[in-house]
Formats: structure tokens, C-alpha cells, sequence
């Protein structure tokens, strides 16, 4: 009997130190493959976070919108399911953040060099903080690309866009962009862009070549332009309120987890990127287009009625910093 006893609160002093010493779990959820560059990041991020934090966090990676499709994610993170995400700049507007879609103006960007002026520096921490009053946090910005037109026919001039149904992410200026061109823009979630296209809901589309490879879009695309007219990259975001009510060691082992792996997702964007278009070009089932810098600076000159139509929406003094930033001229 007493020895029942004795091995009973020896089972429960086992139970409760491994109760004890139970990792935190980050549910990091995502839309796009393991094969992208944010699909690679968030792996790296979570082999070096688990590494730095000695086992006490555990990081779940649950890619290719397994767990949550765009815009169920923002709201599963502000509701505390999941922990860590990493949305497009382009849909931050749902959530109240409308300043992001500044990222989406075409031709605001002509390089990531361009870009990393605003992501690197003080506007971009300013975006990020505006994050806060709606419980979240912002941690980093992951590259992506600049983004190709696709279609089931060529699109060359302004004219041939014209009645195409163009799939695009949740933000405004995407739609300005599509309706400066006389297509007809639908927002849809990513994870049902490869069926919409295949069925014709949708006649084309708009994203980085690794995003068009990897969802093998370019096999229900007969075309491919090669417009680089816009930009698509990343905010890395976490629930406020648990990252704040994490302890401080670990809160910073994460964060130079982070930094780490801030580095490795803008070392491997141009590079996936690059990857993904030879992979597109060698398939064969693409014609993949080249713009003359006559027909691209026609479509500069068209979308540029996107920056005049969302200069009030992102706020003017932004767009201008931004502008001043890159050299952007109308
Ligand atoms: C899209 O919806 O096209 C992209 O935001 C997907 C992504 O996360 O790269």
C-alpha cells in the first residue's frame, strides 16, 4: 500500500516537471510553399529559434494555407490561435492598416535596393508600429519580388487588358491598378487562385515568379509578362499579447532568431525568384513575354492613376516619403 502510494506521487511529480518544463508552442501559420522564399524562411526561423531558445519553444510551421486561407489567418492571429504569421503587405488593409498598401503602387520600386530604403528604415518601423493598436506586433519584413502579368493571352499593351478578369490580393490599389488598365479586378484568396484560373473564373493574374511556379499556375497560363510592375514582400507579425507575456530571455533569443532569418529570406528572394522563371521557361507550357521599354513605360504612364487614386487612402505624406525615398517620379 505504501509503496502504491510512494509510485503515485512519484508519477505525479514526474507529470507535473514535465508539465513544467512544456515548451512554448508558435503556431506560424502560411499560404505559399516550403519552396518560396517565406515557405524557406519560416523553416530557417524555426530551426534557429528552437536551437536559440534550447527547446523551450516549439515553433509549428503549418505552410500552403494548411491551417488558415488568407484572410481567416489575420483573424485567427488576433484571436490568439495562431501565434506568428507573415501576410502580404497587400492585406494589412482589412485589418484597419491601409498604409501598407503604399507596397502595391506600381513602378514605385525599381529594385530591392529601392525597396530595402523604406523596409530598412525609419518608415518602415513606422508602418510597423501602426500595427500595435490592433494587437499586434511587427517584426521584420521578408522580400519576395517584383511581380509578372499573367494571362491566357499575351499582354503587351494597355489595350489587351482590357475585359481580362484579373484575380488580385485584398487591396485597393491592386484594384485601382487593374481598373487603370479596363480589367476587371477580383479580390480571391491565394489558395484558390490555381482552380479559378484552370476553370476560367478568372482569366489572369499577378505575382512573383516563385509564387506563380510553385502553385504551378504557369501550367493554366498560356502567357507570362515579364512587367516587373509592382512589388510583393512581407510583414512578419505576432500576437501582442503573447509576445509580450513571453519571458524576456526568450523573447530575445527569438528575436535574434528573427534577425537571422530576416537575412536569409532577402539573401534567397532574387534567387527563388530567378529559379522559379527558368523553371516556368523550361517547362515549355508558358510563352514567357518581354516588354519593350516603350510598351512598359505606357503601362507606367496608365497605372500611375493608381498612385493619384489612393494618395488620400495611404495618407500623402507616406506615399511622398516613399517617393522621395526611391526617386519615384510620375
Ligand atoms: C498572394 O495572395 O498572391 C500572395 O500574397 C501570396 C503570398 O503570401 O505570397
Amino acid at each position: 500500500m505504501k509503496l502504491k502510494a510512494l509510485l503515485a506521487a512519484a508519477a505525479l511529480t514526474a507529470f507535473a516537471t514535465n508539465a513544467l518544463a512544456a515548451p512554448i508552442v508558435i503556431k506560424f501559420s502560411h499560404v505559399v510553399a516550403q519552396n518560396t522564399p517565406k515557405g524557406q524562411a519560416a523553416d530557417y526561423f524555426k530551426k534557429i529559434a528552437e536551437e536559440r531558445t534550447k527547446g523551450k519553444v516549439k515553433i509549428e510551421v503549418y505552410p500552403n494555407s494548411q491551417l488558415y486561407k488568407d484572410k481567416e489567418e489575420m483573424e485567427a492571429l488576433q484571436l490568439g490561435a495562431v501565434q506568428m504569421l507573415a501576410p502580404s503587405l497587400a492585406k494589412f488593409a482589412p485589418l484597419g492598416v491601409k498604409e501598407f498598401e503604399v507596397f502595391d503602387l506600381p513602378f514605385i520600386f525599381d529594385s530591392y535596393a529601392d525597396l530595402h530604403k523604406v523596409t530598412q528604415g525609419p518608415l518602415g518601423a513606422k508602418l510597423l508600429k501602426k500595427l500595435e493598436p490592433k494587437g499586434i506586433v511587427g517584426l521584420a519584413y521578408w522580400d519576395n519580388g517584383f511581380k509578372v502579368m499573367s494571362a491566357n493571352k499575351p499582354l503587351k499593351t494597355v489595350d489587351d487588358f482590357k475585359g481580362q478578369k484579373m484575380r488580385i490580393q485584398s487591396s485597393k490599389v491592386l484594384d485601382s491598378q487593374m481598373r487603370s488598365m479596363n480589367a476587371i479586378p477580383q479580390v480571391m484568396a491565394f489558395s484558390e487562385v490555381y482552380q479559378a484560373l484552370q476553370t476560367g473564373v478568372v482569366n489572369g493574374t499577378e505575382n512573383p515568379p516563385s509564387n506563380l511556379y510553385t502553385q504551378k499556375m504557369h501550367e493554366v497560363q498560356k502567357y507570362v509578362t515579364l512587367s516587373d510592375h509592382g512589388y510583393l514582400g512581407y510583414a512578419v507579425i505576432v500576437n501582442k499579447k503573447f509576445w509580450e507575456g513571453l519571458p524576456a530571455d526568450i523573447r530575445t533569443g527569438l528575436e535574434s532568431a528573427m534577425k537571422d532569418a530576416t537575412k536569409f529570406a532577402n539573401d534567397v528572394a532574387k534567387k527563388d525568384n530567378d529559379e522559379a522563371l527558368a523553371g516556368v521557361r523550361k517547362s515549355g507550357k508558358t510563352q514567357i513575354i518581354t516588354l519593350t521599354a516603350a510598351e512598359k513605360a505606357a503601362w507606367k504612364k496608365t497605372m500611375d492613376k493608381a498612385h493619384r487614386d489612393n494618395m488620400t487612402r495611404i495618407g500623402a505624406d507616406i506615399v511622398k516619403e516613399v517617393y522621395t525615398a526611391t526617386g519615384y517620379k510620375p
